[in-house]
């Protein structure tokens, strides 16, 4: 079975001070919990003192984004070599804001998605509509032009090493997450594709986990469908009484 995946991406937050403070707090608060990964993403200026504080724990570290090259004259980027340096395993790659304000392209991902699995790194992809696609009744084809896009090339062998996150712009942020119904749906059909690309048994150890205003009042729902692996939260996991409860959702 897979295993859930619950990673806080703390986007642009957190001084390094902060970032400690938040992190042994999660520490203190979460304990040990068999069978769920845990992974925090913090900003690439936090990830060396997270990783201090995470030693001898068992929640992952992850960076927001990266360089497809190991090195080069790419003046303000990180590279995949640099953030295993720092002790990340994980990457969130094609993130909606990254599309959305810094141009980040399908191709793009691609690449970063191949360099994070050459450099052994764990690429959570990000893929997701905006409220007009949604309402346009074009969710399915616009998820499926980033999933494919970002996969590209990509063979069966990588697909379990992979997470996808589904993450509907319209719920970022804004206090509106999808139904679980909704996000379910949208799941199923990243599942069937994927194993029209990788073939049925790898489809199945794929994590697709959702993103978009989870709280702990809705992880809980959210985690009943047995499509949700897991999710990719923002706002919550930058306290962490609040992402210490979504990490112990119960399965209704
Ligand atoms: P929120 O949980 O703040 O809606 O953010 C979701 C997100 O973008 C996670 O990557």
């Amino acid at each position: 079975m897979r295993k859930p995946l619950i990673a806080g991406n703390w986007k642009m937050y957190q001084t390094t001070p902060d970032a400690v403070a938040l992190v042994k707090g999660l520490k203190g608060l979460l304990g040990q919990r068999e069978g769920v990964e845990v992974v925090v993403c913090p900003p690439f200026t936090a990830l060396p003192v997270v990783a201090e504080a995470l030693k001898d724990s068992w929640i992952g570290l992850g960076a927001q984004n990266m360089h497809w090259e190991k090195e080069g004259a790419y003046t303000g980027e990180v590279s995949p070599v640099m953030l295993a340096d720092c002790g990340c395993r994980y990457v969130i790659l094609g993130h909606s804001e990254r599309r959305q304000y810094f141009g980040e392209t399908d191709m793009n991902v691609n690449r970063k998605l191949r360099a994070a699995l050459e450099h052994k790194l764990i690429p959570i992809l990000c893929i997701g509509e905006t409220l007009a696609e949604r309402e346009g009744g074009r969710t399915i084809q616009v998820v499926d032009g980033q999933l494919q896009g970002g996969l590209s090339g990509i063979p069966a062998g990588a697909g379990a090493g992979i997470a996808v996150a589904y993450e509907p712009i319209w719920a970022i942020g804004t206090g509106r997450t999808a139904t679980p119904e909704q996000a379910a749906e949208v799941h199923t059909f990243i599942r069937k594709r994927l194993a029209e690309l990788w073939g049925e048994a790898m489809a199945t150890a794929v994590r697709i986990v959702y993103g978009g205003s989870v709280k702990p009042d809705n992880i809980d729902a959210l985690m009943a469908e047995p499509e949700i692996d897991g999710a990719l939260v923002g706002g919550a996991s930058l306290k962490a009484d609040a992402f210490a409860r979504i990490v112990q959702f119960e399965k209704v």
